[in-house]
């Protein structure tokens, strides 16, 4: 077996070291919402820090909340923690106007995702800890196993040690949002990244560009467009948490039929194509996929907005959403 990572769990995490600090969250967006509430559930002190008033929404998401909120400059001033929860290509220019020229020594600065820090968009001074802790999954999710009881499998990473403790300090973080409850890992900063922007193209970008090729292929010969689009997307419901379960080889053998499982054998390999895989990974340890994403967010996500306004009118969310109103989420 590859090498499996040694995994920190509770008992392992001294959440002490938070005792008497301060966590700035900066950004209260879907991270920012579930890592601030479960951090201050565990016992440590919370502020939220978000941008001007007058723009942002979320100031008034986290007062609701019950968060004492501040500008981020003066949430920085006041944390001993920063938890960067912004979104990445935005990080820079908050980072820069916000936050570095009111960074002291012996403060951390945190991450959700080493984007910023693995492709230099910034560079912080060397006085400080620089640390990134990412549960994996959505922030609802976070907060919904943090309330359950449970958590969410998460990692963290160092990249700078000026205390000599940045590792404990990461820990503690994880343990205060429950994924030491199931268990996190070390990783670096290249490999949080790279895996996952490489998640993001290969994974989610495979399974959605694969549901709208059985949508089209289907209705192109003829099939009713429900049909369609029950077999494109809500059949994925019934082999993901049964293999998440048991494994693709139980399910295959016990739990789905024999000609699922001919069917899985035989054609499965031939609708991947693993060169292509291979490729995006390579230019994603290249950087490729890095400089394209913050091109596009940096001239305003042209292709990005064009994109959205014709899958947005495409037949299959057309059907998506009458298929949802008539046959519910059953
Ligand atoms: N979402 C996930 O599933 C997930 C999972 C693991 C890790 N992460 C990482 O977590 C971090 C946060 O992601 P997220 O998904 O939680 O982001 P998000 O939901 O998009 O929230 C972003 C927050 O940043 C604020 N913001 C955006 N641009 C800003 C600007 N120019 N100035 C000031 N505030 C600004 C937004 O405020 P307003 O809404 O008020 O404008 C919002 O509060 C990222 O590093 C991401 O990679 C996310």
């Amino acid at each position: 077996m590859s090498q499996f990572g040694e995994i920190y769990r509770d008992e392992d995490v001294d959440i002490s070291v938070l005792h008497g600090k301060t966590i700035a969250i900066i950004g209260y967006g879907s991270q920012g919402k579930a890592q601030g509430k479960s951090l201050r559930d565990s016992g440590i002190n919370v502020i939220v820090g978000v941008g001007d008033r007058t723009v942002h929404n979320s100031w008034k998401d986290a007062e609701a909340d019950g968060f004492a909120v501040y500008d981020i400059e003066e949430a920085v001033k006041q944390a001993d923690i920063v938890h960067i929860l912004l979104q990445d290509p935005a990080q820079p220019a908050v980072y820069y106007s916000s936050i570095h020229a009111h960074l002291r020594p012996g403060q951390t600065l945190s991450f959700a995702h080493g984007f910023a820090i693995l492709y230099g968009t910034i560079k912080p001074p060397k006085d400080v800890d620089v640390i990134l802790f990412v549960p994996n999954g959505p922030g609802p999710v976070v907060r919904r196993k943090f309330k359950e009881g449970s958590g969410i499998y998460g990692a963290v990473a160092v990249d700078q040690d000026a205390s000599g403790h940045a590792a404990a300090t990461a820990l503690a973080i994880a343990k205060g949002v429950g994924s030491t409850r199931v268990g996190t890992i070390k990783l670096s900063f290249q490999h949080e990244t790279e895996g996952d922007n490489f998640e993001e193209q290969v994974l989610y970008g495979g399974a959605i560009q694969l549901m709208r090729s059985i949508y089209k292929v289907m209705t192109d010969n003829g099939y009713p467009a429900s049909f369609a689009y029950a077999k494109a997307v809500r059949s994925i419901r019934s082999i993901i948490d049964d293999i998440d379960e048991v494994g693709v080889e139980e399910y295959l053998t016990r739990r789905a039929s024999r000609t699922c499982e001919f069917a899985v054998r035989t054609s499965g390999p031939r609708v991947i194509n693993e060169d292509a895989i291979q490729q995006i990974f390579e230019e994603t340890e290249k950087g490729i996929f890095a400089r394209n994403w913050l091109n596009e967010f940096n001239l305003g996500m042209p292709t990005l907005n064009r994109m959205r306004r014709t899958w947005a009118d495409s037949d299959m969310e057309r059907t998506g959403k009458l298929f949802r109103d008539k046959f519910g989420m059953s």
